[in-house]
């Protein structure tokens, strides 16, 4: 039940200790349709994760690794990687995302990109492109909302999605593909590694999203010290830990490099907004998420136009330190169970506006509620009530739709940016985009009905 399970923001903060053993992450425990792996090895004396150790050899032989590699490795190893192992999803699995709270959420993105196509002279040929699609739920509904809208339909081309893991492009591909059928035409669809691999003849439209992509992105970490900043690496910890509520000792933890490198120079001078950054303070920046984000805003400006939308936990500045681990809805320490935890940082959407800046025009980021009450979420909440068959579904979905417009949860600790095309069509005006042009709404007000309605 969504109320029960919890999002990746941190809702609720417990440590979870390390199960002495290495092992291959227990998916099977918890893992529902894929993932499932016969090789859960039972723990042994050591008290490390295959990957664990993988790092922690390398780290042995090479030196310490940035905390971008050690994120990295975590999440997409080939076959140790979280992601890598399937789905991680729901209520089974570690978190629950928005699109998997209710059809809703994709609904109204497939709505506002309808609109801005509608804005832009409805294109000939358009194709939607997801990044880090999941179990395939938000372009589902996207193509669910689109699908009632004929011209649409006859423009529609392919659906493009940049997914590093397999298993979860196989549930991806069992997810759309009856959706993708009933629209009747040959529609393309087709996986990239990057979101540079895409086809680009230029001529066609691209509507984008990203859902909890950006804070699965590799971060980088540096501290400012009197003398400049330093990089953080994670290395070998050198003294156990004496933490009575960790009983196996961590293998791997932080640590401040003693001088400067060609990270630390760079990442530090790349906004002017860091210059602010107070000595004795760390600061989290993922150039990853910088160019994947000018790669977007090159996406929406080539010829044939577009836009996207990126929908994250963050903010509009800099955080410190938001790195986390997650597993089974609580947050984790980022070295317990390396490869068996998810890792996330909060998002710097400054950062991306300044990568989207001399390509793309950005709008917000604005807070998800402020985004979904006035894309007409109380509408199409009435509209599910009213063909929900029983009680306990109408509260169900009331539930849902609560959860995401909270404004002491996912409601405000998620935003939402629009990015739209600055050369081509009407979204290249300098004139504003709806719902980014609209007042914040209140706490306790709003054109909510949803608001209303679930009270
Ligand atoms: C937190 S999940 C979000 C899934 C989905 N958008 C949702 O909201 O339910 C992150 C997704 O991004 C994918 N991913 C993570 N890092 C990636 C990368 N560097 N390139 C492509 N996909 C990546 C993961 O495999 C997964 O599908």
């Amino acid at each position: 039940m969504a109320s029960r399970v919890f999002s990746r923001t941190g809702l609720r903060r417990t440590i979870v200790v390390s199960i002495p053993g290495r092992h291959r992450c227990p998916l099977a425990r918890y893992s529902t349709s894929v993932g499932r792996t016969k090789d859960t090895a039972l723990p042994n004396a050591s008290g490390e994760t295959i990957l664990e150790k993988i790092i922690v050899d390398s780290i042995k032989a090479t030196g310490p690794i940035p905390v971008s590699k050690y994120m990295q490795m975590c999440l997409s190893h080939p076959t140790e990687g979280y992601y890598s192992k399937g789905d991680v999803f729901g209520a089974r699995g570690d978190f629950v995302t928005s699109p998997e709270i209710t059809q809703i959420f994709g609904e109204l993105l497939g709505i506002w990109l309808l609109s801005r196509w509608i804005a832009n002279g409805k294109p000939k040929r358009t194709r939607l492109v997801e990044l880090g699609p999941g179990r395939g739920t938000l372009m589902d509904d996207i193509l669910r909302a689109l699908s009632h809208f004929r011209e649409f339909k006859q423009s529609f081309a392919a659906v493009h999605l940049v997914e590093t893991s397999q298993k979860l492009r196989d549930v991806q591909k069992d997810k759309l593909a009856e959706r993708i059928a009933s629209f009747g035409s040959p529609i393309d669809i087709s996986w990239y590694d990057r979101i540079e691999d895409l086809p680009r003849d230029g001529s066609e439209y691209s509507m984008v999203v990203a859902h909890e992509f950006f804070d699965a992105l590799p971060i980088h970490i540096l501290k400012k010290t009197s003398e400049g900043f330093r990089e953080l690496f994670v290395d070998l910890q050198r003294s156990p830990s004496l933490s009575p509520t960790l009983p196996s000792k961590p293998r791997l933890g932080l640590a401040v490099s003693p001088v400067p490198n060609v990270t630390s120079a760079a990442l530090s001078s790349s906004s002017k907004r860091f210059d602010a950054v107070p000595v004795g303070h760390q600061l989290e920046v993922s150039p990853a998420s910088w160019t994947i984000a000018r790669a977007i805003g090159e996406l929406v400006s080539a010829p044939g136009g577009g836009a996207g939308l990126i929908v994250d936990y963050g903010d509009a500045r800099a955080f410190e330190s938001s790195f986390r681990g997650f597993r089974k809805h609580q947050i984790v320490d980022v070295f317990d169970q390396p490869g068996c935890s998810d890792l996330t940082a909060n998002v710097d959407f400054a950062y991306l506006k300044e990568a989207l800046e001399p390509v793309a025009r950005s709008h917000g980021p604005i807070p998800q509620r402020d985004f979904l009450i006035n894309l007409g979420m109380g509408t199409r909440l009435e509209a599910l009530l009213g063909a929900a068959k029983t009680e306990e579904r109408r509260a169900d979905i009331v539930s849902a739709a609560k959860r995401l417009v909270d404004p002491l949860g996912m409601g405000t600790q998620y935003k939402v940016m629009g990015i739209t095309s600055r050369t081509v069509g009407s979204d290249s005006k300098e004139e504003a985009v709806f719902p980014f042009s609209e007042p914040a709404l209140g706490t306790n007000r709003g054109r909510g009905e949803a608001e209303g309605k679930s009270a």
